[in-house]
Order: C-alpha cells, then sequence, then structure tokens
C-alpha cells in the first residue's frame, strides 16, 4: 500500500527503541524524512545511522527528554515545521504498593507521561494548522483503559491524555490535523525488559528472566497467545500517520493480543 507521504517530515519523539524506533523505520520506508529523539545519545545516534543507511531518507538525531522545556524548545529551533508528530516516552517504573505511591512519584509520571507529549503536541499544532495538513501519533499504553495497580505511574497519566487529545483532536480535525493513540499491551522491547526487572523489584521476585516472564505471563494472560514485537504496532502507526486516516479523528486504538477484554 503507498502511503502517500513520500518526502514529508516527521518527528518520531522516543524514536531509538521499541515502537518508535519500529514507528521510524516504518515512515523511513514510506520516504519520510526524519528526526528522532531520546536521552540517552549513543542509541539515539546509532539508531540514525541505521534507519538512514537502511531506507536512503535524511535521518537527524536529536537528543532531547520530552519531559523537559528546554529540550522541546531546542527541539523546535531543530525542526520547526514538521507535517508528523509520533510520540513515546517512558513513564517511571512500576510501582510496588500503591500506599507507598508519594506526590512526587505523581509529579514525575505527569511530567513525563502527560505534560511531556502535550506541550510537544501543543509546539507543533499551529504550523500544522497553518499548513492545513497533519498528523499526530501518541504511543501510549493499554493502561489507559485498563487500569493496573503495578502501573499506576503510566496509566492514570495516559488516560488524561487520552482525554486531553479526544478534545483537541475535534477542535483542529477541521484544519486536516488528526491526532489518533496507540495503546499497546505487552510487547518484547528493549523498555519491557527494563520494566520487567523493576517488575521483579515491585512484586519480590528474583532478577531471573524466566521466574519473572512465568509470573508475569500468568497474571497478565494474552488471548492471542504470544507477546506482541514493536512491528505489530508500527504499520498501524505509519498508517494512522498518512492521508489514507483522514476520517480518523481522536481514538485510541489497543493493540495488545485481545488482553483487554472491551467492547469499544
Ligand atoms: N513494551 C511493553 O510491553 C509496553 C506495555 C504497555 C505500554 N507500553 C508503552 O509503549 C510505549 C513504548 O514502549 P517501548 O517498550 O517501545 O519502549 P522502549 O523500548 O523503552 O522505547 C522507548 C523509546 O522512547 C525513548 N524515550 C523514553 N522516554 C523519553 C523521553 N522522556 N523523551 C524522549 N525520548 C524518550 C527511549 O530512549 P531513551 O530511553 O534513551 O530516552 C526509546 O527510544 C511506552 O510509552 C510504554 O509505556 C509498552
Amino acid at each position: 500500500m503507498d502511503l502517500q507521504i513520500k518526502g514529508k517530515k516527521a518527528i518520531m519523539a522516543g524514536g531509538s527503541a521499541g515502537m518508535g524506533r519500529a514507528t521510524a523505520e516504518r515512515l523511513a520506508e514510506a520516504g519520510v524524512e526524519l528526526v528522532i529523539t531520546a536521552r540517552r545519545r549513543e542509541r539515539l545516534e546509532n539508531a540514525a545511522k541505521e534507519i538512514s543507511a537502511k531506507y536512503k531518507v535524511n535521518v537527524t538525531p536529536i537528543v532531547a527528554d520530552s519531559s523537559k522545556p528546554e529540550d522541546r524548545a531546542k527541539l523546535l529551533e531543530s525542526c520547526p515545521d514538521p507535517d508528523i508528530l509520533a510520540i513515546t516516552i517512558k513513564p517511571p517504573a512500576p510501582n510496588g504498593d500503591f500506599l507507598k505511591v508519594t506526590p512526587e512519584m505523581w509529579r514525575e509520571s505527569i511530567d513525563s507521561a502527560l505534560i511531556g507529549p502535550i506541550e510537544l503536541m501543543r509546539q507543533y499544532i499551529p504550523h500544522m494548522k497553518e499548513s492545513g495538513w497533519g498528523r499526530i501519533v501518541n504511543i501510549a499504553t493499554f493502561s489507559a483503559k485498563n487500569p493496573m495497580v503495578w502501573r499506576l505511574m503510566s496509566g492514570p497519566a495516559r488516560s488524561a491524555l487520552i482525554n486531553y487529545t479526544a478534545s483537541v483532536s475535534r477542535e483542529i480535525a477541521k484544519h486536516g490535523v488528526n491526532i489518533n493513540n496507540l495503546l499497546p499491551g505487552m510487547f518484547a522491547t528493549e523498555g519491557a525488559n527494563e520494566i520487567m526487572a523493576d517488575y521483579a523489584d515491585a512484586f519480590g521476585l528474583e532478577h531471573n528472566t524466566e521466574a519473572v516472564g512465568a509470573h508475569f505471563r500468568a497474571n497478565n494472560p494474552i488471548p492471542a497467545g504470544f507477546v506482541g514485537n514493536a512491528d505489530d504496532l508500527a504499520p498501524m502507526a505509519a498508517f494512522l500517520c498518512s492521508p489514507l486516516a483522514r476520517f480518523i479523528v481522536g481514538q485510541n486504538i489497543v493493540i495488545d493480543g485481545g488482553q483487554h477484554a472491551s467492547l469499544f
């Protein structure tokens, strides 16, 4: 399928690993010029080189933490006029006992998982409106819809994010600017490995990959029978970034192998 985005400019905020990187690859494959960001320089620069070499498009790496105002300003200076903005972030680690979650932990979660994405969107929507076309995709989490007591540092802030985008997307759709969200379930990514280590700590398990995996699967069964990989999400992300998705506005698409049972 021709996504009709060849020659467009995209920012993939959080593009050095996992679902962000896979999305960057699908956009690059479609001929999009990219800026990718992340906090860790080495992995980011390697990703930019590899994607650029593989798909023969420009990929500019910018070290930036989306939760920091000064880093968002730096990104705006380097790339003021993207057609496409895709965003993902890593929220704080899984919490253990919910009674031990402090106001400081909530602030960190809100800064990274809510305010960072909102401020990135707010920074770029005026340009997209003016140009008469734009696509924004947030790669958030299915725990925005499917509360999990060990993921309080991720789900609640993203529930607020999808509430925000449900409103804002309906304000700006008439300008040809669409916002949609992808809500992933369990995916085998670099980030998931880091989360599993924190999950082991939260549940008092030893850091034994097999034992942690078994505990996790027993408590989080997936009807499809397997954990996703980043390419189970990236094609949908790239599609939502295309003109083909012009009638899809303010939606939250769960990609989780059926784990979250709901009608809508
Ligand atoms: N994997 C899962 O099973 C799973 C389950 C449910 C929800 N999710 C959600 O899906 C999204 C993607 O997860 P993933 O597993 O693909 O993550 P990942 O492998 O850790 O990749 C995240 C990417 O975003 C970058 N990043 C993280 N925080 C950032 C920030 N504040 N500013 C800029 N870049 C940032 C990371 O690089 P740096 O670390 O260098 O910044 C990396 O490039 C996350 O929001 C996660 O919460 C994942």
